[in-house]
């Protein structure tokens, strides 16, 4: 943790829209999930630029959930905030919705993605990031999730480092 003064959630909460063209699709006529992952990505850089008050780059990116085929002509919006901050990490959660562009219906759950942001100076060296401050249940339960995936984070790369050094050491 840093002594730098924490920031509410909402102070960097953002979203972002897109409308899907052809230039998007697979061979399968649908959009490929790297278009979706680059806006994911945008939106989350945008998140961790505006609490950290300077850049950031992209650590890690896991658990990216694919739920439903998006489409060309679909309006894609991507919400992106903050869940859970360290000294120099933040995790920002995304989620992605579709509205179809032929359906009068309510916008669709997408894609939903766990991004880890390190806040760089001007040399890409981490530097400390404000804690973010969650102020609703919601928010505070997103702030529980994100320290357990943490946990398992940093467990999983601690033991893959020890395997492969064991293997070095055994030649
Ligand atoms: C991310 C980066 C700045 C980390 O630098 P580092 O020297 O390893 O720094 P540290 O080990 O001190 O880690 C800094 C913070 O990042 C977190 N972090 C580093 N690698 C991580 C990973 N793979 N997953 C999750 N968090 C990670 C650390 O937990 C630490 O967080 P904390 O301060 O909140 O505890 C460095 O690896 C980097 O520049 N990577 C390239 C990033 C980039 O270019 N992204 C765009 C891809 S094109």
């Amino acid at each position: 943790m840093t002594d730098l003064p924490g920031k509410p959630t909402e102070a960097s909460r953002t979203a972002l829209s897109h409308i899907m063209s052809p230039n998007d699709v697979n061979l399968l006529g649908t959009v490929h999930g790297g278009v979706i992952m680059k806006l994911v990505d945008d939106a989350a850089g945008a998140v961790a630029g505006r609490h950290s008050g300077g850049p950031a780059v992209t650590a890690s990116m896991d658990e990216m959930v694919f739920l439903e085929p998006v489409r060309v002509g679909d309006l894609v919006q991507v919400h992106a905030q903050v869940n859970w901050t360290g000294r120099t990490s933040m995790e920002i959660g995304v989620r992605v919705m579709a509205e179809r562009w032929n359906e009068s219906r309510p916008a669709t759950r997408v894609a939903t993605a766990y991004l880890v942001f390190t806040a760089v100076d001007e040399n890409g060296k981490p530097r400390p990031v404000p804690p973010v401050v969650p102020e609703t249940d919601r928010d505070r339960g997103r702030y529980q999730e994100a320290q357990i995936r943490r946990t398992h984070r940093l467990a999983r790369r601690r033991e893959i480092q020890e395997l492969r050094a064991g293997h070095e050491r055994s030649g």
